[in-house]
């Protein structure tokens, strides 16, 4: 498959470029410029470069622009490239607001485009003097040189992001790059994706056995629809129920995946964790506890099962790829399945979704049959209620948790407000008020919008919608008549209450 390289010049722009760069089908990867030498450029054989980088940009190896293939610099990208190649960079006002970009009609890079728009530009330095052999090609009212080529040797640059979502006609410019200019083929679909995943994990597993652990979360159970396909019954999910789980959530992985041709196995521990979890209310506790006896269950499964030869996991391209920030830094999914592998005795790791996006992910699962509750599934912490509940759990207060998330989360998903909403759930606070001498639970209700997890804001439910949430929890719910809504944006808070 042809691959385009992003080097990442700083500023942790790599990773859309490369979310943009896939939406054209074209594959890419996201590699530190300053962890890569020529030579590992030039065994990953790309057909194309692109220089990401903000306005704290650091310089690039001239050698990267003389290694053959196009090369397209972007914000700090296209100012490192002027200077490589002996121009000028020189320090400039910040500059703001909408901005037409006049472009040259016979540059190659636009060539029969509409005039691009963009939103505004972040950098604070701008070209003063073009490198010999360069043309201008792009300009706006208060950049002269907002865009650069040296078609000959196939360099090319742009102040401007075309990978940002400001940017009118962005997307059809890097399209261009990298099918006109590169020659890049758009081999990077779900169905071609799916076929080398399988194939790959086929090849690798060959006769032996695969062990998986499933949460129920979209990673796991998309590994799980992969390696079907790829290796039948050679796999082996098992799923621990630790009790904490939403209503109606256990069955619902047994029922999909009983269904598929593997080995399913539910291992329902809900007392053992119970029980190891009773008197325990700091989170930090909750969380290590969940995670010690998860593996300890999941340990015990495995040993009945005999030798196993592989691991699978759900690692996707955030977790691993060098490009710093964005969800990289939040693990949102189940932690302690992360711990596995340090436990577990088996002789390699396979992880068939190391190089996808978790939409990427998302599509794969639709894209191979698996439900769009499960492949849409917002992120459950893997401790689960266990921290939705402040203080002591116990059984009747999961039972009321799990009422009442069901009610607000069905009522958002009616309304059909879910899919604005990274993420929406109750949480059980320790506050008892005392009424009508029954003693009822204040709850909490919390619904966040958010791209990447590390930053969100509360969503903006209709009161109505409010209304009718909260009368149906105090009506139906025995032990609720208090409900309150968190208007608190990460940071200062987090997502969850613990
Ligand atoms: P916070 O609360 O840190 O959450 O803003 C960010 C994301 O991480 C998830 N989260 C967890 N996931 N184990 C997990 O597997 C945990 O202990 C845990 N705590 C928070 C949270 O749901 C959100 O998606």
């Amino acid at each position: 498959m042809q691959k385009v390289l992003i080097l990442d010049l700083g500023g942790q722009y790599g990773q859309i470029l490369a979310r943009r760069v896939r939406e054209e089908h074209v594959f890419c990867e996201v590699r530190l410029a300053s962890n890569v030498d020529m030579e590992q450029i030039r065994a990953f054989q790309p057909v194309g470069i692109l220089l990401a980088g903000g306005p704290q940009w650091q310089r690039v190896d001239p050698e990267v622009l003389r290694c053959g293939v196009p090369v397209l610099g972007i914000g700090g990208g296209c100012l490192a490239m002027v200077e490589a190649l002996g121009g000028e960079v020189a320090q400039t006002q910040r500059i703001y607001g909408r901005m037409l970009m006049n472009l040259e009609e016979d540059a190659v890079l636009f060539a029969g485009m509409p005039p691009i728009t963009i939103g505004w530009m972040d950098q604070l330095e701008t070209i003063q003097r073009l490198p010999e052999g360069a043309a201008a090609t792009a300009s706006s009212q208060v950049c002269q040189i907002a865009a650069f080529s040296c078609p000959e040797r196939q360099l090319y640059g742009t102040l401007f992001h075309p990978e940002a979502g400001h940017t009118e006609g962005g997307s059809r410019m890097l399209g261009r790059f990298l099918k006109e200019i590169c020659g890049a083929s758009e081999d990077w679909t779900m169905e071609n994706i799916i076929d080398m995943a399988v194939a790959d994990a086929r090849q690798r597993i060959g006769g032996r056995k695969v062990l998986l652990a499933l949460s129920g979360g979209v990673d796991s159970s998309v590994v799980g629809g992969l390696l079907s396909r790829a290796v039948g019954d050679q796999l082996t999910c098992i799923f621990v129920d630790h009790g904490m789980l939403r209503k109606g959530e256990g069955d619902e992985v047994e029922a999909i995946f009983s269904r598929i041709d593997t080995n399913f196995i539910r291992v329902n521990a809900a007392e053992r964790f119970a029980k190891r979890l009773a008197g325990v209310t700091d989170s930090e506790e909750k969380r290590r506890i969940v995670g010690e006896e998860f593996v300890q269950v999941f340990q015990e499964e495995a040993k009945k099962l005999g030798g196993v030869d592989f691991l699978a996991q759900g690692t996707i391209y955030p977790d691993i790829m060098e490009s710093g920030g964005g969800y990289a830094d939040v693990l949102q999914s189940h932690r302690e399945m992360r711990d596995l592998p340090e436990h577990l005795d088996f002789k390699e790791l396979i992880e068939p979704l190391r190089l996808l996006f978790k939409d990427e992910v998302r599509k794969v699962g639709r894209t191979m049959g698996l439900p769009e509750f499960l492949v849409d599934r917002q992120p459950f912490p893997g401790p689960g209620l266990a921290i939705r509940i402040v203080g002591e759990i116990t059984p009747e207060k999961l039972e009321t948790l799990r009422s009442a998330d069901h009610i607000f989360t069905s009522e958002l998903e009616k309304a059909h407000l879910h899919q604005h909403t990274a993420q929406y759930f109750a949480v059980l606070t320790d506050t008892v008020l005392s009424h009508g001498g029954k003693e009822r639970y204040v709850l909490a209700l919390r619904a966040v919008s958010t791209d990447d997890f590390s930053t969100a804001k509360w969503a903006r439910i209709p009161y109505e919608l409010l209304d009718k949430i909260s009368d149906r929890l105090c009506r139906e719910v025995p032990g609720i008549d208090r409900v309150v809504y968190d208007i608190t944006n990460k940071p200062p808070a987090t997502i969850e209450w613990a």
